[in-house]
């Protein structure tokens, strides 16, 4: 049986004080002045980018794998503000293709969003884990792997419309399960621990329930936070002041990389 903790509080403050983990999935706000419950969204860009790389280094710093999931304007302006200790990691763009995208006229619309992978070097990957049948074997071709293929680096999964069943209606954007499937599944096995520093409708947690993979999430907002621990039935935890934050009943031992 895998774990569910859902820690109040901010992830700059909470993310050094964890175990250190397998993965840390950001999908933090993208200074939209979307309306989230008790945070601005709207910071002056130059403030934004400084806040991300804080972020981003804590996430390198707590786990060899983090995912950064952001709005498609902020990548040129990000990269080459991260600190050069994360550059010198395994970095990768994978881009979230919509299913169906924004209409504009005067300029082409935004159709994905990218995922940024920055890893350590000697990370396995588990690709079998989230092989898609391929064409060959849509077209039954003999020569065609029984196993599929390991998809590229462009996934294609619907966004999460206000009427799809796995929409929580309180939520105001939530990524989907499927994708967020496929992004655990890649970096991790049962028995790993996973954090989700930006949680709202704690999708991530749902997920690595399902597969068996312990999960700490992290919200600033104690709304969210409630919600969160309603559905999965668990209970917020409020960190100390200061000092390591205990995951009551994990049994590990921190992060060992895979054989
Ligand atoms: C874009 S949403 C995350 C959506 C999430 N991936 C999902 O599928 O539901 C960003 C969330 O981060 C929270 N947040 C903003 N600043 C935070 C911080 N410093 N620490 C922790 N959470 C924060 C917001 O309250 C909001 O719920």
């Amino acid at each position: 049986m895998s774990h569910t903790w859902i820690i109040h509080g901010d992830c700059l403050d909470v993310l050094p004080r964890l175990p250190a983990a397998r993965m840390v999935f950001l999908d933090p706000p993208d200074n939209l002045g979307v309306k989230y419950d008790g945070c601005e969204d709207r910071m002056d860009d130059a403030v934004y980018y400084t806040w991300l790389c804080h972020v981003v280094l804590a996430a390198v710093h707590r786990a060899p794998i983090v995912w950064l999931s952001h709005y498609y304007r902020h990548t040129c302006r990000l990269l080459p503000q991260l600190p050069l200790y994360v550059r010198g990691q395994q970095m990768r763009l994978f881009l979230w293709r919509y299913t169906f995208g924004q209409h504009r006229s005067r300029d082409c619309g935004n159709g994905y969003r990218p995922i940024l992978r920055i890893a350590r070097q000697d990370v396995v990957w588990h690709t079998d884990a989230i092989r898609v049948p391929s064409a060959r074997q849509k077209n039954g071709d003999k020569r065609a792997d029984p196993r599929g293929r390991v998809p590229d680096d462009v996934w294609e999964f619907s966004r999460v419309c206000g009427t799809f069943k796995e929409r929580r209606p309180w939520a105001l954007n939530q990524h989907p399960e499927a994708l967020m499937e496929r992004i655990v599944q890649l970096s991790c096995q049962p028995g790993d621990l996973v954090i989700d520093a930006f949680s709202h409708s704690f999708t991530t947690a749902r997920v690595c329930r399902r597969l068996g993979i312990d999960c700490v999430s992290i919200e600033k907002s104690l709304p969210y936070c409630t919600n969160g621990a309603a559905e999965l039935e668990t209970s917020v935890i409020t960190p100390p002041a200061a000092g390591p934050i205990e995951l009551v009943g994990w049994a590990g031992q921190g992060h060992k990389e895979h054989e």
